[in-house]
């Protein structure tokens, strides 16, 4: 057995999957949630699993007082139109949770902490794709919430003897190839959720953000990463930190953009039906174009994704989505 883990969120949709892999990996987890947004079902069984939350620090120093090898920080709220709703809100659940999360982390020693950061702080990047070392400009509060926590991160990590790891994920998406988990939380507005809920008939079209950018076919491009691969990156974020390591903050994508369109088309083929989507006026907040530079990462941590074909991440969504609602 390796050591002891602390997953925060890690009933979540990234979390549960990164919890699989930790476990298969051979480390023991416990997973702190307050089910806010996750789901109990989708923690797998061999994790200790307290309910709570990351802001009650007296929990937390219990729990860290038991002797933790790393965190692996993935709760907060994500959704970035309610971020421009809501800021205080964001930034207390974001950044201040967070702050007192770390102040424990130092109190009680915890050596490594690994961070689930965002493309969202680049803004609208100026050059795609885009280098971790582009200038940060995040255009809504959501971004910059999670902007201040790696600012947080990086000054406590020159003060104190704790190494970190900030990924900052791009489009994530797809399911647990095995069908034990995927995106479950409710109203998800990301792309490729809205789109299974058409072809699983929860709704009657899709709505096309607009179709006039600047790029190939006129619709949005993102870089589409499968949940699974995005997991395997933290663990090896936690192999990394561990080896001695110093203190990264990498992007996490594929480095390939893939339009809304694109996206559509991918699922029309693996299901073999036609999605009824309208061309609808721009969203606001929306940037054109958002491609990760993500070699860094592979170098660092020998990172191979092996679910990077379109095809792949929008069947396994589908395929989720359809069990989920005993329709598999
Ligand atoms: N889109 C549609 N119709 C929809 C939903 C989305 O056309 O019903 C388009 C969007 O306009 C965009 C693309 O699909 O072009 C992807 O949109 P998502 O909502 O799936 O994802 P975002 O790129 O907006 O958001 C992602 C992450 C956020 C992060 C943000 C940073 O999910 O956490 O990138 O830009 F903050």
């Amino acid at each position: 057995m390796r050591g002891r883990i602390l997953v925060t969120g890690g009933a979540g949709y990234i979390g549960s999957h990164t919890t699989q892999q930790l476990l298969d990996a051979g480390y023991a987890v416990v997973v702190l949630d307050n089910l806010s947004n996750g789901v109990r079902g989708m923690i797998p069984g061999e994790a200790t699993f307290i309910q709570g939350d990351v802001g009650d620090r007296a929990l937390l120093a219990d729990v860290l007082a038991d002797g933790v090898e790393a965190v692996l920080h993935f709760a907060g709220s994500i959704v970035v139109p309610e971020s421009v709703a809501q800021p205080l809100a964001y930034y207390r659940n974001n950044t201040l949770n967070t702050h007192g999360l770390l102040e424990a982390c130092v109190e009680a020693g915890v050596p490594h902490f690994i961070f689930s950061s965002t493309a969202a702080v680049y803004g609208d990047a100026r050059q795609v794709p885009v280098r971790e070392d582009a200038a940060t400009v995040p255009i809504s509060p959501y971004g910059a919430s999670k902007l201040m926590t790696e600012w947080m991160l990086r000054d406590a990590a020159a003060a104190h003897e704790l190494r970190y790891v900030a990924l900052r994920y791009f489009n994530v998406a797809g399911a647990d190839p095995l069908g034990r988990r995927g995106q479950s939380s409710k109203n998800a507005t990301h792309l490729i959720k809205l789109a299974v809920e058409v072809l699983t008939g929860q709704r009657d079209h899709l709505d096309i953000f607009g179709d006039d950018y600047p790029t190939p076919d006129g619709t949005g491009v993102r870089d589409y990463i499968h949940v699974v691969d995005l997991a395997d990156a933290h663990v090896r974020a936690l192999d990394y930190l561990r080896a001695g390591g110093d203190s990264q903050v990498l992007n996490c994508g594929y480095g390939k953009g893939s339009s809304v369109r694109q996206v559509i088309a991918a699922l029309e083929r693996v299901s073999n039906r036609k999605i009824d989507a309208r061309a609808a006026p721009r969203r606001a907040g929306d940037v054109a174009e958002l491609v990760a530079e993500a070699s860094r990462i592979r170098r660092l941590f020998g990172w191979q994704p092996r679910h990077e074909d379109l095809e792949m991440i929008v069947r396994t969504a589908l395929d989720w989505e359809r069990k989920r609602l005993g329709q598999g």
